[in-house]
C-alpha cells in the first residue's frame, strides 16, 4: 500500500500538471484586434511599448501620462503601426478627478472599454527611507489610489464587455526591497486591493479578469538610471516585457511573472525560507563599506515631483 502510494501520488500530480498546462489557451495577436484599451503611463518605458504592441495588433488605444509632447509622438507612431484608433489624454494621476476623467474619455470616444492597463508610476527616490510621510502619502495617491479610482469608474464598462484589468506591479510588491520603501509600500497595497477584489468577482460571478504583473528589473530609462549602478543584475528588455504583459492579460491570467526565472522562482522561497529570500534580495545590491554600506545617493533626476 505504502509503495503504491509513493508511485501513485507523484503520478497523479504529473497527470494533473500536464492537464492543467495543456488545457491552457495559447496567445494569438487577433485576441486584441479591435479591443478598446486604456494604457496609463504610456509616454515612455513599458507603457509606451505596450501601446506599440497593441497598435500592431489593431486595437483602439487611449493612452495617458503628464507629458503631452511625448504622448503626441506615441499616438503618431501607434497610427503608423496600424492601430484601429489612437488618442491621448494628458494630466496627472495625483488628481483623482483626472483619473476618472480618462475613463469617461474612453466611454465618450470608444463607446466602451475592454481592457484597463494600470501602469503609471510616480517619481520617488532610491535610497534609505528618509521619514518623509508626505511623500509616502503622495506616492500612494499616484501609484495606488488613482488605480482604485480608475477601476471604480471603468467597472460598469468592463462588466458589460466582460473585460480585463491589468495591474503592473513589481517584485518589490511581493517581498521587501531596500532603498524603495515608499514605492514598495504602494505596490504591496495594489496586491492587497486587487487580489481581494478578484475574490469578490469570483463570488459574485463578475466576469472581469484581473492580472497582477510581477516584474523584475526592466531596462527602462528611469529604472536603469535609478538602480543600474547598484543592482548586480542585467535588466530585461522592455519591449519583450510589454508583450508578455499583454499575453498574460489576453489569456486572463491571475498573475504574470516577468522574467519568470528571476521573479517567480525566488518567490517560491517566501513562505518557507523568508530570511533566505531577504538575504538573496540584499545580495543583488552592490554595497560598499562596512555594516551594509553607505546610503545609495538619490540621483538628481529622481528628485520628487
Ligand atoms: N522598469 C522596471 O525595472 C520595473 C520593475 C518593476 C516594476 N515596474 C513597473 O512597471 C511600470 C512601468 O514602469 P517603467 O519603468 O516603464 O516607468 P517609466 O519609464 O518611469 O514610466 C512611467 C510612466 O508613468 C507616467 N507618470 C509618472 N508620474 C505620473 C503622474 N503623476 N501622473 C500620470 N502619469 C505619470 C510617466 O509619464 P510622465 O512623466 O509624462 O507623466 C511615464 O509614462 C510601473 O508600474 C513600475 O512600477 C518597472
Amino acid at each position: 500500500m505504502g509503495r503504491l502510494q509513493k508511485i501513485l501520488i507523484p503520478f497523479l500530480g504529473l497527470v494533473l500538471a500536464f492537464w492543467f498546462y495543456s488545457a491552457r489557451e495559447n496567445f494569438k495577436p487577433e485576441m486584441l484586434k479591435g479591443k478598446r484599451v486604456i494604457v496609463t503611463g504610456a509616454s515612455t518605458g513599458i507603457g509606451e511599448q505596450m501601446a506599440y504592441h497593441l497598435a500592431r495588433m489593431g486595437s483602439h488605444i487611449l493612452i495617458t501620462a503628464r507629458t503631452e509632447a511625448k504622448l503626441q509622438k506615441v499616438v503618431e507612431r501607434c497610427l503608423e503601426l496600424g492601430a484601429a484608433s489612437a488618442r491621448y489624454v494628458s494630466g496627472t494621476m495625483e488628481d483623482m478627478a483626472f483619473a476618472e476623467h480618462v475613463v469617461k474619455e474612453a466611454e465618450a470616444s470608444l463607446g466602451g472599454l475592454d481592457m484597463l492597463i494600470l501602469n503609471h508610476v510616480g517619481t520617488s527616490y532610491f535610497g534609505y527611507f528618509d521619514g518623509d510621510v508626505g511623500h509616502v502619502r503622495k506616492l500612494l495617491e499616484i501609484n495606488f489610489l488613482s488605480y482604485v479610482a480608475m477601476t471604480v469608474s471603468a467597472l460598469p464598462m468592463l462588466k458589460e464587455s466582460e473585460g480585463s484589468i491589468v495591474v503592473v506591479s513589481s517584485m518589490a510588491g511581493k517581498v521587501g526591497f531596500p532603498f524603495t520603501v515608499p514605492y514598495s509600500a504602494t505596490k504591496f497595497a495594489l496586491d492587497g486591493f486587487f487580489s481581494s477584489l478578484r475574490q469578490e468577482f469570483s463570488i459574485q460571478s463578475v466576469n472581469v479578469s484581473i492580472t497582477l504583473c510581477i516584474l523584475g528589473f526592466i531596462d527602462t530609462e528611469r529604472a536603469v538610471r535609478a538602480a543600474g549602478a547598484l543592482l548586480a543584475a542585467e535588466p530585461a528588455p522592455r519591449a519583450e516585457c510589454a508583450l508578455e504583459i499583454l499575453k498574460g492579460a489576453a489569456l486572463r491570467r491571475r498573475e504574470l511573472y516577468y522574467r519568470y526565472g528571476s521573479t517567480r522562482l525566488p518567490l517560491l522561497l517566501r513562505d518557507w525560507a523568508a530570511e533566505l529570500l531577504d538575504y538573496l534580495v540584499r545580495s543583488r545590491y552592490r554595497l560598499d563599506g562596512a555594516g551594509g554600506g553607505p546610503s545609495p545617493p538619490a540621483p538628481p533626476s529622481l528628485s520628487r515631483n
